[in-house]
Protein backbone atom coordinates (compact mmCIF):
# COMPACT_ATOMS: atom_id res chain seq x y z
CA UNK A 1 0.00 0.00 0.00
CA UNK A 2 1.52 3.44 -0.92
CA UNK A 3 1.25 5.79 1.82
CA UNK A 4 2.21 9.42 2.14
CA UNK A 5 1.63 12.46 4.15
CA UNK A 6 0.78 16.07 3.24
CA UNK A 7 -0.70 18.69 5.38
CA UNK A 8 -3.64 20.86 4.31
CA UNK A 9 -4.45 24.12 6.80
CA UNK A 10 -3.41 22.51 9.83
CA UNK A 11 -4.51 19.32 9.24
CA UNK A 12 -2.05 16.17 8.10
CA UNK A 13 -4.29 13.97 5.50
CA UNK A 14 -2.55 10.50 5.60
CA UNK A 15 -3.12 9.21 2.09
CA UNK A 16 -4.26 5.45 2.00
CA UNK A 17 -5.85 5.68 -1.26
CA UNK A 18 -6.04 1.76 -1.26
CA UNK A 19 -7.78 1.49 1.96
CA UNK A 20 -11.48 -0.86 1.81
CA UNK A 21 -13.27 0.30 5.52
CA UNK A 22 -17.12 -1.01 6.46
CA UNK A 23 -19.14 0.75 9.11
CA UNK A 24 -21.21 -1.34 11.06
CA UNK A 25 -23.17 -0.11 13.83
CA UNK A 26 -26.81 0.45 14.73
CA UNK A 27 -28.65 3.46 13.33
CA UNK A 28 -27.31 6.47 15.42
CA UNK A 29 -24.11 4.86 16.26
CA UNK A 30 -22.01 7.62 14.80
CA UNK A 31 -21.34 5.54 11.34
CA UNK A 32 -21.67 8.25 9.36
CA UNK A 33 -20.13 10.65 12.11
CA UNK A 34 -16.44 8.86 11.50
CA UNK A 35 -16.98 7.65 8.08
CA UNK A 36 -16.65 11.56 7.01
CA UNK A 37 -13.51 12.27 9.42
CA UNK A 38 -11.79 9.24 8.21
CA UNK A 39 -12.71 10.01 4.51
CA UNK A 40 -11.24 12.95 5.07
CA UNK A 41 -7.85 11.71 6.99
CA UNK A 42 -6.87 9.31 4.93
CA UNK A 43 -8.42 11.02 1.75
CA UNK A 44 -10.87 8.20 0.37
CA UNK A 45 -14.42 8.28 -0.60
CA UNK A 46 -16.94 8.21 1.73
CA UNK A 47 -20.28 6.26 0.10
CA UNK A 48 -23.24 6.42 2.38
CA UNK A 49 -26.41 4.47 0.60
CA UNK A 50 -28.80 6.37 3.11
CA UNK A 51 -26.72 9.54 1.91
CA UNK A 52 -27.43 8.44 -1.86
CA UNK A 53 -31.53 7.80 -1.66
CA UNK A 54 -31.57 11.06 0.54
CA UNK A 55 -30.06 13.25 -2.48
CA UNK A 56 -32.29 10.97 -4.82
CA UNK A 57 -35.60 12.04 -3.08
CA UNK A 58 -34.07 15.47 -2.99
CA UNK A 59 -33.95 15.60 -6.73
CA UNK A 60 -37.41 13.95 -7.56
CA UNK A 61 -35.66 10.70 -9.16
CA UNK A 62 -37.46 7.09 -9.28
CA UNK A 63 -34.84 5.90 -6.95
CA UNK A 64 -35.67 8.36 -4.38
CA UNK A 65 -39.83 8.30 -4.43
CA UNK A 66 -39.33 4.72 -4.42
CA UNK A 67 -36.50 4.56 -1.32
CA UNK A 68 -38.68 6.97 0.62
CA UNK A 69 -41.51 4.04 1.10
CA UNK A 70 -39.35 2.69 2.91
CA UNK A 71 -36.96 4.59 4.78
CA UNK A 72 -39.77 6.91 6.22
CA UNK A 73 -41.21 4.17 7.84
CA UNK A 74 -37.93 2.70 9.29
CA UNK A 75 -37.95 -0.71 7.13
CA UNK A 76 -34.40 -1.27 4.83
CA UNK A 77 -34.94 -0.33 1.03
CA UNK A 78 -34.72 -3.91 -0.34
CA UNK A 79 -31.57 -5.55 -1.78
CA UNK A 80 -32.38 -5.00 -5.21
CA UNK A 81 -32.31 -1.51 -5.44
CA UNK A 82 -29.27 -1.26 -3.33
CA UNK A 83 -26.55 -3.60 -4.58
CA UNK A 84 -27.17 -2.27 -8.33
CA UNK A 85 -26.29 1.25 -7.37
CA UNK A 86 -23.45 0.31 -4.95
CA UNK A 87 -21.89 -2.23 -7.42
CA UNK A 88 -22.19 0.89 -9.96
CA UNK A 89 -20.43 2.91 -7.79
CA UNK A 90 -17.66 0.90 -6.58
CA UNK A 91 -16.49 -0.46 -10.20
CA UNK A 92 -15.84 2.76 -11.30
CA UNK A 93 -13.74 3.35 -8.14
CA UNK A 94 -10.32 2.80 -8.85
CA UNK A 95 -9.38 3.88 -5.10
CA UNK A 96 -10.11 2.12 -1.90
CA UNK A 97 -13.28 3.63 0.10
CA UNK A 98 -15.58 4.10 3.10
CA UNK A 99 -18.97 2.08 3.20
CA UNK A 100 -21.02 3.54 5.25
CA UNK A 101 -24.90 2.06 5.81
CA UNK A 102 -24.32 -0.64 3.20
CA UNK A 103 -23.79 -3.78 3.71
CA UNK A 104 -26.78 -4.22 5.56
CA UNK A 105 -28.15 -7.65 5.32
CA UNK A 106 -26.01 -11.02 4.47
CA UNK A 107 -27.26 -10.92 0.58
CA UNK A 108 -25.55 -7.42 -0.20
CA UNK A 109 -22.48 -8.50 1.87
CA UNK A 110 -22.26 -11.54 -0.36
CA UNK A 111 -22.72 -9.33 -2.95
CA UNK A 112 -19.92 -6.81 -1.93
CA UNK A 113 -17.54 -9.63 -1.73
CA UNK A 114 -18.23 -11.16 -5.04
CA UNK A 115 -17.11 -7.94 -6.15
CA UNK A 116 -14.05 -7.88 -4.35
CA UNK A 117 -13.27 -11.58 -5.36
CA UNK A 118 -13.45 -10.22 -9.07
CA UNK A 119 -10.93 -8.05 -8.95
CA UNK A 120 -8.76 -10.07 -6.33
CA UNK A 121 -9.42 -7.16 -3.76
CA UNK A 122 -10.60 -7.87 -0.21
CA UNK A 123 -11.42 -5.73 2.89
CA UNK A 124 -9.27 -3.92 5.05
CA UNK A 125 -11.12 -3.32 7.85
CA UNK A 126 -14.64 -3.67 9.44
CA UNK A 127 -15.56 -0.76 12.08
CA UNK A 128 -18.26 -2.19 14.36
CA UNK A 129 -19.62 1.17 16.40
CA UNK A 130 -21.17 -0.17 19.57
CA UNK A 131 -23.74 1.38 21.12
CA UNK A 132 -26.97 0.45 23.74
CA UNK A 133 -30.01 1.08 22.16
CA UNK A 134 -30.88 3.59 25.40
CA UNK A 135 -28.27 5.78 24.30
CA UNK A 136 -29.26 5.88 20.78
CA UNK A 137 -32.50 6.86 21.59
CA UNK A 138 -31.49 9.85 22.85
CA UNK A 139 -28.76 10.53 20.81
CA UNK A 140 -31.75 10.98 17.53
CA UNK A 141 -34.06 13.17 19.07
CA UNK A 142 -31.06 16.04 19.12
CA UNK A 143 -29.36 15.03 15.72
CA UNK A 144 -29.82 17.57 13.05
CA UNK A 145 -28.87 16.70 9.14
CA UNK A 146 -27.85 18.42 5.91
CA UNK A 147 -29.42 16.93 3.30
CA UNK A 148 -27.28 18.51 0.51
CA UNK A 149 -23.62 16.95 1.70
CA UNK A 150 -25.08 14.53 4.59
CA UNK A 151 -23.43 15.88 7.13
CA UNK A 152 -24.58 15.21 10.79
CA UNK A 153 -24.76 17.54 13.85
CA UNK A 154 -26.20 17.30 17.40
CA UNK A 155 -27.91 20.04 18.83
CA UNK A 156 -25.62 19.33 22.42
CA UNK A 157 -23.16 16.67 20.92
CA UNK A 158 -21.70 18.61 18.40
CA UNK A 159 -23.03 21.61 17.18
CA UNK A 160 -22.71 23.52 14.30
CA UNK A 161 -21.21 26.85 13.96
CA UNK A 162 -24.30 28.70 13.38
CA UNK A 163 -27.73 27.38 14.65
CA UNK A 164 -29.21 25.42 11.54
CA UNK A 165 -26.96 25.85 9.28
CA UNK A 166 -24.57 23.37 7.61
CA UNK A 167 -20.85 23.78 8.34
CA UNK A 168 -19.29 22.54 5.26
CA UNK A 169 -22.12 23.71 2.56
CA UNK A 170 -24.22 26.52 4.25
CA UNK A 171 -27.23 24.54 3.91
CA UNK A 172 -30.58 24.31 6.57
CA UNK A 173 -30.27 21.69 8.85
CA UNK A 174 -33.51 19.49 9.34
CA UNK A 175 -35.10 16.44 11.37
CA UNK A 176 -34.85 13.34 9.29
CA UNK A 177 -38.38 12.01 9.64
CA UNK A 178 -36.92 8.30 10.65
CA UNK A 179 -35.44 9.96 13.23
CA UNK A 180 -38.99 10.14 15.02
CA UNK A 181 -38.83 7.91 18.62
CA UNK A 182 -40.92 5.16 17.30
CA UNK A 183 -39.43 4.84 13.67
CA UNK A 184 -36.15 4.55 15.62
CA UNK A 185 -37.34 1.58 17.56
CA UNK A 186 -38.43 0.09 14.10
CA UNK A 187 -35.34 0.69 12.85
CA UNK A 188 -33.09 -0.95 16.10
CA UNK A 189 -35.34 -3.90 15.92
CA UNK A 190 -34.45 -4.60 12.12
CA UNK A 191 -30.67 -3.36 12.86
CA UNK A 192 -30.90 -6.55 15.53
CA UNK A 193 -32.71 -8.87 12.53
CA UNK A 194 -30.99 -8.25 9.94
CA UNK A 195 -27.99 -6.45 10.09
CA UNK A 196 -26.40 -7.45 13.31
CA UNK A 197 -25.30 -11.45 11.55
CA UNK A 198 -22.70 -9.28 9.69
CA UNK A 199 -20.87 -9.26 12.77
CA UNK A 200 -21.01 -13.24 12.50
CA UNK A 201 -20.41 -13.06 8.42
CA UNK A 202 -17.03 -10.83 8.88
CA UNK A 203 -15.88 -12.21 12.90
CA UNK A 204 -14.64 -14.96 10.45
CA UNK A 205 -12.59 -13.44 7.97
CA UNK A 206 -9.95 -11.44 10.81
CA UNK A 207 -10.92 -8.07 9.80
CA UNK A 208 -13.45 -7.00 12.36
CA UNK A 209 -12.30 -4.95 14.86
CA UNK A 210 -15.32 -3.33 17.48
CA UNK A 211 -14.68 0.35 19.29
CA UNK A 212 -16.95 1.40 22.01
CA UNK A 213 -19.33 4.35 20.43
CA UNK A 214 -20.27 5.86 23.45
CA UNK A 215 -17.08 7.73 24.49
CA UNK A 216 -16.97 11.52 22.78
CA UNK A 217 -16.96 11.80 18.81
CA UNK A 218 -12.73 12.81 18.77
CA UNK A 219 -12.61 9.78 21.79
CA UNK A 220 -14.02 7.46 19.33
CA UNK A 221 -12.05 8.65 16.54
CA UNK A 222 -8.90 8.64 17.98
CA UNK A 223 -9.20 4.63 18.68
CA UNK A 224 -10.31 3.96 15.28
CA UNK A 225 -7.31 5.98 13.96
CA UNK A 226 -5.41 3.46 16.75
CA UNK A 227 -6.25 0.56 15.04
CA UNK A 228 -6.37 1.73 11.23
CA UNK A 229 -2.84 2.65 12.04
CA UNK A 230 -2.09 -1.21 12.80
P1 LIG B 1 -28.89 5.52 7.02
O1 LIG B 1 -28.88 6.91 6.58
O2 LIG B 1 -27.70 4.67 6.78
O3 LIG B 1 -29.29 5.49 8.54
P2 LIG B 1 -28.89 4.54 9.76
O4 LIG B 1 -28.06 3.34 9.53
O5 LIG B 1 -30.18 4.27 10.41
O6 LIG B 1 -27.89 5.33 10.54
P3 LIG B 1 -27.93 6.82 10.84
O7 LIG B 1 -27.49 7.61 9.69
O8 LIG B 1 -29.27 7.12 11.45
O9 LIG B 1 -26.86 6.88 12.02
P4 LIG B 1 -25.27 6.97 11.98
O10 LIG B 1 -24.73 5.70 12.55
O11 LIG B 1 -24.77 7.42 10.67
O12 LIG B 1 -25.08 8.10 13.08
P5 LIG B 1 -24.63 9.63 12.98
O13 LIG B 1 -23.17 9.69 12.72
O14 LIG B 1 -25.54 10.42 12.13
O15 LIG B 1 -30.13 4.78 6.38
C1 LIG B 1 -31.41 5.36 6.42
C2 LIG B 1 -32.41 4.45 5.76
O16 LIG B 1 -32.05 4.24 4.38
C3 LIG B 1 -32.53 3.04 6.33
O17 LIG B 1 -33.40 2.99 7.43
C4 LIG B 1 -33.05 2.28 5.12
O18 LIG B 1 -34.41 2.51 4.94
C5 LIG B 1 -32.31 2.92 3.97
N1 LIG B 1 -31.03 2.26 3.66
C6 LIG B 1 -29.78 2.83 3.70
N2 LIG B 1 -28.84 1.94 3.35
C7 LIG B 1 -29.49 0.78 3.09
C8 LIG B 1 -29.07 -0.51 2.71
N3 LIG B 1 -27.77 -0.81 2.52
N4 LIG B 1 -30.01 -1.47 2.54
C9 LIG B 1 -31.32 -1.21 2.72
N5 LIG B 1 -31.80 0.00 3.09
C10 LIG B 1 -30.89 0.99 3.28
O19 LIG B 1 -24.85 10.03 14.52
C11 LIG B 1 -26.14 10.08 15.09
C12 LIG B 1 -26.28 11.29 16.01
O20 LIG B 1 -25.45 11.13 17.15
C13 LIG B 1 -25.82 12.61 15.37
O21 LIG B 1 -26.62 13.64 15.86
C14 LIG B 1 -24.37 12.76 15.84
O22 LIG B 1 -23.94 14.12 15.90
C15 LIG B 1 -24.44 12.14 17.22
N6 LIG B 1 -23.22 11.44 17.61
C16 LIG B 1 -22.39 10.69 16.81
N7 LIG B 1 -21.39 10.18 17.53
C17 LIG B 1 -21.59 10.58 18.83
C18 LIG B 1 -20.89 10.36 20.05
N8 LIG B 1 -19.77 9.59 20.08
N9 LIG B 1 -21.39 10.92 21.18
C19 LIG B 1 -22.52 11.69 21.14
N10 LIG B 1 -23.22 11.96 20.01
C20 LIG B 1 -22.75 11.39 18.87
MG1 LIG C 1 -25.69 7.93 8.83
ZN1 LIG D 1 -24.07 20.35 4.11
Amino acid sequence: MTRGIYFAGHNAIEEEPNMKIIMLGAPGAGKGTQAKKIAAKYNIPHIATGDIFRANLKEGTELGKKAKEYMDQGLLVPDELVVDIVVDRLKKLETGYVLDGFPRTIPQAEAHTAILKKVGKKMDYVLEINVPDENIIKRMSGRRVCLNCGASYHLEYNPPKTENVCDECGNELVLRIDDAAETVKKRLQIYHDQTQPLIDFYSGTGVLRTVDGTLEIEEVFQNIVKILGE
